[in-house]
């Protein structure tokens, strides 16, 4: 069975809820393909405001980031129940901006996972190696230790239900897009880490991302490729570009 395509913007720290709004509108009818699952993963702030702004159309509401805890004394937080009642469908889980800026690590990234789904989530797993794993060949092994590790206890039909993002830490933000060829390498190299761990029928279900300076000019060769189900796209999410990379 192929696997349906997602394109799902990050817009990380920006867009002010107004700013916001006026993005949706922007981007409104350029993101129509009945063939793509299209998603923007928001800032908190813009979640409601974002609801309601895409009522109507074929853009799905994702998240950035949540605790694991239900509810209480955390503050500053907000909990995966909160964004299932305001309407979130998405939760990018795994960031390397989270990894790496926050300290988020393995442990709680496999919390949150299983967290997500108890709530009625759909987890977008974020996995990537830094320039200095690449450049020493062993990404390969980095990457399917922290798939390993972040799955730990999630079920086979979970699995079948998650997305994983595929985001060199190199190729974010910096212009330098992996090739095709890098970035399907790895993609194919996750879905079998995820035959290994689960069993054939749930590697195949499960949709596989790039992320990292993907635009309008390379979208359409690496999505091209048999394992790259889709992007999750940073910079170029923010601009009509958005539309064509939906579209590519
Ligand atoms: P850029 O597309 O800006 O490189 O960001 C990629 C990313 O981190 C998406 O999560």
């Amino acid at each position: 069975m192929a696997r349906r395509r997602i394109i799902a913007g990050n817009w990380k720290m920006n867009m002010t809820p107004s700013q916001a709004v006026e993005l949706v509108a922007t981007l409104k009818d350029l993101v129509v393909n009945p063939d793509v699952d299209v998603v923007y993963c928001v800032p908190a702030i813009d979640i409601v405001p974002v609801a309601e702004a895409i009522k109507g159309s074929n853009v799905a509401l994702g998240a950035e980031n949540f605790y694991i805890e239900d509810k209480g004394a955390f503050t500053g937080e907000i909990s995966a129940p909160m964004l299932k009642d305001a309407g979130v469908k998405y939760i990018i889980i795994g960031h390397s901006e989270r990894r790496d800026i926050f300290g988020e690590n393995d442990i709680l990234i496999n919390q949150k996972v299983k967290k997500a789904f108890a709530a009625g989530l759909s987890p977008i797993l974020c996995c990537g190696e830094s320039l200095a794993l690449r450049k020493a060949g062993t990404y390969t092994e980095w990457i399917k230790r922290q798939i390993t590790w972040d799955l730990d206890g999630v079920t086979a039909d979970q699995v079948k239900e998650l997305v994983i993002a595929y985001e060199p830490i190199w190729a974010i933000g910096t212009g330098e897009t992996a090739t095709a060829d890098q970035a399907e390498e790895v993609c194919k190299m996750i879905r079998e880490t995820i035959a290994d761990l689960y069993d054939e029928a749930t590697a195949e279900a499960v949709r596989i991302q790039y992320g990292g300076s993907m635009n309008a000019g390379n979208a359409a060769e690496l999505l091209a490729k048999p394992n790259i189900d889709g992007g999750l796209i940073g910079g170029a999410a923010l601009k009509p570009d958005f539309g064509k990379i939906v579209n590519a």
